[in-house]
């Protein structure tokens, strides 16, 4: 088989700084298990708005497509605030995904046992949580016509619309099932269905797919209960499936649950390609964290993690992917920490390649 390609897209702000270390592990991988990947890098986000006028180039989304997988750091910062919404950084990322038709964003959330009494909920309540959230990735709020700002009257009207089709649900609902059959087998899907016809629809939709899979065990909750449900006891949940917006806001939630936003790594996935791979984007759940950016300070443990998913979801190599999770997990038992894992401890934090460091000195360990 010929070598797998990877387009690695590293954005802005804290983006390159992580992905730097990421392409220390795909080349360890490349060089210590015999797992080569044909790596090119391009320009996503304020980096290809400054270079190109635009937050994504025709080219590169050419090349994405083209890709057995992409790998994306982080887009956006105060300085591209001020744009026109039609070019922000942000509109690069939402084409990927869009043109893609990523429609499946996973996002795990899990507590590794050294951070569990980091996180600013007790013990008990996060230790062993292995949660996974599949949100809805390209319709919804996010994507509905009309959308704008209009003149109405003697003021101005912001408007977006909340659309789901019949099938938009299905294909998603079917992965989120497909998902918990090779886990507890525990769906709970969120939506207000309380007061939003799509989310009755949803609902419907939801548990039609769910009589197909009469092994899980399908729940529903109104996403502003299950928010709270996830703070209040987040191990009752196995799977989550829940619309674009409502998943964009519970995956922040879930990542203070694992100790940090610097922690959380998501796959977005669309059908498969005539090779059999789906098509695939990786991506740490967190920003381009403008607070820290060029200070190498943040921790790249997410995006590190999402290559492991890479690894197992687009290449099956779950056993290297487990083997990445495995020596993560080691560097964080053994103490090390960025500062973003470190709270009033007054302990010297390390730095993002330090981190990096320690990881790939836990995989040279593992072989
Ligand atoms: P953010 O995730 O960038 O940062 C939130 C907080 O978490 C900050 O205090 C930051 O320092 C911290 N943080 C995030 N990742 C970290 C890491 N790896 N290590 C240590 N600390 C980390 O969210 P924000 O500040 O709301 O957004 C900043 C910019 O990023 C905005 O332009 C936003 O649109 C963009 N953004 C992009 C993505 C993406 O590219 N997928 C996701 C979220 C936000
Ligand atoms: C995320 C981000 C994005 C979103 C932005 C940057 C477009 O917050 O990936 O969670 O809202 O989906
Ligand atoms: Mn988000």
């Amino acid at each position: 088989m010929s070598t797998p390609s990877l387009l690695i897209l590293p954005g802005d702000g804290i983006g390159p700084e992580v992905m730097a270390e990421v392409r220390r592990i795909i080349d360890w991988f490349g060089a210590k298990r015999g797992l080569p990947f044909d790596v090119s890098e391009d320009l996503v986000g304020g980096a290809a708005y400054d270079a190109h006028g635009t937050p994504l180039t025709d080219d590169t989304m050419a090349l994405a497509q083209d890709a057995d997988a992409v790998l994306l750091g982080a887009v956006g910062g105060p300085k591209y605030d001020v744009l026109d919404f039609s070019v922000k950084p942000e509109r690069g990322l939402l084409r990927l995904r869009k043109e893609m038709d990523l429609f499946a964003n996973l996002r795990p959330a899990q507590c590794f046992d050294a951070l569990a009494d980091f996180s600013s909920l007790k013990r008990d309540v996060v230790a062993g949580l292995d949660i996974m959230i599949v949100r809805e990735l390209t319709s919804g709020v996010y994507f509905g016509e009309p959308r704008g700002i209009f003149e109405d009257g003697n003021e101005r009207v912001g408007i977006n619309t909340q659309r789901y089709t019949e099938s938009e649900i299905e294909r998603v609902a079917r992965s989120a099932f497909d998902l918990a059959m090779k886990r507890d087998r525990k769906l709970c899907s969120m939506e207000k269905a309380n007061v939003m016809e799509s989310g009755v629809l949803w609902r419907e939709v939801v548990t039609r797919v769910g009589a197909e899979y009469p092994d899980v065990e399908l729940s529903h909750m109104y996403a502003d209960a299950g928010a709270m449900q996830l703070t209040r006891w987040p191990k009752q949940f196995d799977v989550i499936v829940t619309d674009n917006l409502f998943g964009d806001l519970l995956s922040d939630l879930a990542a203070m649950l694992t100790g940090s936003l610097g922690m959380l790594p998501s796959a977005s996935l669309g059908a498969p390609m005539s090779n059999g791979r789906p098509k695939a984007l990786y991506e740490p759940v967190h920003g381009s964290a403008p607070d820290i950016a060029g200070q190498g300070k943040a921790n790249p443990i997410a995006c590190i993690l999402s290559f492991a998913m890479a690894l197992r979801y687009s290449f099956d190599q779950g056993a290297e992917a487990s083997r990445l999770e495995a020596a993560v997990e080691h560097v964080l038992a053994e103490g090390h920490r960025t500062a973003d894992l470190l709270g009033e401890e007054g302990r010297a934090p390390l730095s993002t390649s330090a981190m990096g460091d320690a990881i790939l000195a836990a995989l040279d360990a593992s072989v």
